[in-house]
């Protein structure tokens, strides 16, 4: 028996997971289908961790390599507070973002990053979904961030907007941009805390 499910969001307390699961429930295989993409899951994971370790390569590899730059030491230890999302394939981390609380309406998208040979396949904006859903959760109102020229329309397409002009970072031309976030829809559907 296949079920529809517009959302679900799963929170585990004890463990602090977060995951979210967008697309169809598939009752028989016990598995999630994100549409027709090739993830399994989306979930937040923890600093420091073998998971960690395998987002910080997948940043290096697709966005400071391509530049000739690589994260310091303690760039890597100052992001140990902020909010790290990934999204998981049956072969591993496949696509990450990161979430850096900027005051408490404001949170800053950072660190947006797909597999070079996934890209295009909607795992960014499922990514950015999850994140929007995450921050609405924690009562953000608005999301900011630095967009690289080469992918402001990636975020024009999800809805946010150019908030000044262009500038330089990390060698690269790039745009602020932002996004107001309403409250969460009655849509949603939540499930209780696993025990
Ligand atoms: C930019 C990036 C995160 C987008 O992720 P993705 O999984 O490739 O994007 P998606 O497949 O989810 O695309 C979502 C939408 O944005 C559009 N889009 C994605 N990248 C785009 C680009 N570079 N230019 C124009 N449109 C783009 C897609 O066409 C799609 O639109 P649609 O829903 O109307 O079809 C990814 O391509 C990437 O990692 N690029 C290299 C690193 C980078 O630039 N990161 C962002 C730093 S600010």
């Amino acid at each position: 028996m296949t079920l529809p499910v517009i959302l679900i969001i799963k929170m585990t307390k004890s463990t602090g997971s977060y995951t979210l699961h967008r697309g169809k429930l598939d009752m028989n295989r016990r598995s999630f289908n994100f549409r027709d993409m090739k993830i399994k899951e989306i979930r937040i994971i923890s600093h420091g961790t073998p998971d960690y370790d395998a987002e910080v390569a997948l940043r290096y590899k697709v966005l400071r390599e391509p530049l000739g730059l690589n994260y310091t030491p303690e760039q890597l230890t100052d992001e140990k507070d902020e909010i790290h999302i990934n999204a998981f394939s049956e072969s591993g981390i496949v696509g990450c973002l990161l979430l850096k609380r900027v005051s408490d309406s404001e949170i800053k998208m950072r660190q947006v990053a797909v597999a070079e040979d996934h890209q295009g396949e909607g795992i960014g904006g499922e990514l950015v979904r999850f994140c929007e859903e995450y921050a609405r959760s924690c009562n953000y109102k608005v999301i900011t961030l630095h967009a690289r020229e080469s992918a402001v329309k990636f975020y024009l397409s999800l809805g946010y907007e150019i908030t000044g002009d262009r500038f330089t970072e990390v060698t690269l031309p790039h745009f602020p941009m932002r996004k107001n976030i309403g409250p969460l829809s009655p849509a949603r559907i939540f499930h209780s805390p696993e025990k």
